[in-house]
């Protein structure tokens, strides 16, 4: 069974794909760290992340390893989606993804083109909504905890940034798939989102 999630920043799919794949005891992949990946060595090597060129010299894309708690850093997630703009950092990243998806017994994808692009034959996709101040508060506390000093404001900014970056590129931009379930998690704790996100997918498969 193949299980696309998609959605925007902090809209829970990674929260619910994790509890996914744990539920029907499938292999996760959060797609979103290997275009941070990506953004992180472009920012160690102090290159400019808008040059498609420089950021495809510059990456091993069979090598990236996805264990750096740097890749989770809010400056890479905005770096991430300034080189995920790239068709060229795109397409050299896709074989991983469809490979992983494609593994068999299946697997879960989390990200913004699973359902479209990297496994449109998916046995289950959902489209995880929530808006954008509900986003910005939980990205807000998240980065509190972990001890980064910043404002709401400035994170719901970033969000509304990144919002209009991943929907308007022209190569795979955020959007619905046609077959998704859409999952709006605004009003929902994240046990109630993973108990409707069980049961959508039990639903579709
Ligand atoms: O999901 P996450 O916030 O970790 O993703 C970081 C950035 O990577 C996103 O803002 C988006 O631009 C990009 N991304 C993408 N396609 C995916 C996953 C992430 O373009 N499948």
């Amino acid at each position: 069974m193949i299980i696309a999630v998609d959605g925007p920043a902090a809209s829970g799919k990674g929260t619910i794909a994790r509890a996914l794949a744990r539920h029907f005891n499938l292999p996760h992949l959060d797609t979103g760290l290997l275009y941070r990946a990506v953004a992180h060595t472009v920012r160690r090597l102090e290159l400019d992340p808008t040059k498609e060129a420089d950021a495809v010299a510059a990456c091993d894309f069979d090598e990236l390893t996805l264990a750096d708690p740097g890749l989770r850093d809010d400056e890479v997630g905005q770096m991430a989606s300034v080189v995920s703009a790239h068709p060229l950092v795109r397409a050299a990243l896709l074989a991983r993804q469809k490979r992983f998806a494609h593994q068999p017994g299946g697997a879960v994808l989390d990200g913004r083109d699973i359902g479209t692009v990297i496994a449109p034959d998916a046995d289950a996709k959902l489209f995880v909504k929530a808006t954008a101040p509900v986003r910005a508060r939980r990205r807000h506390n998240e980065l509190l905890s972990r001890g980064k000093a910043i404002t709401y404001e400035q994170v719901l900014a970033d969000i509304r940034d990144r919002d209009a970056r991943d929907s308007h590129r022209s190569t795979a931009p955020l959007a619905q798939a046609a077959d998704a379930a859409p999952l709006d998690t605004s009003n929902l704790s994240i046990e109630a989102a993973v108990e409707r996100a069980i049961s959508l997918v039990e639903g579709q498969a």
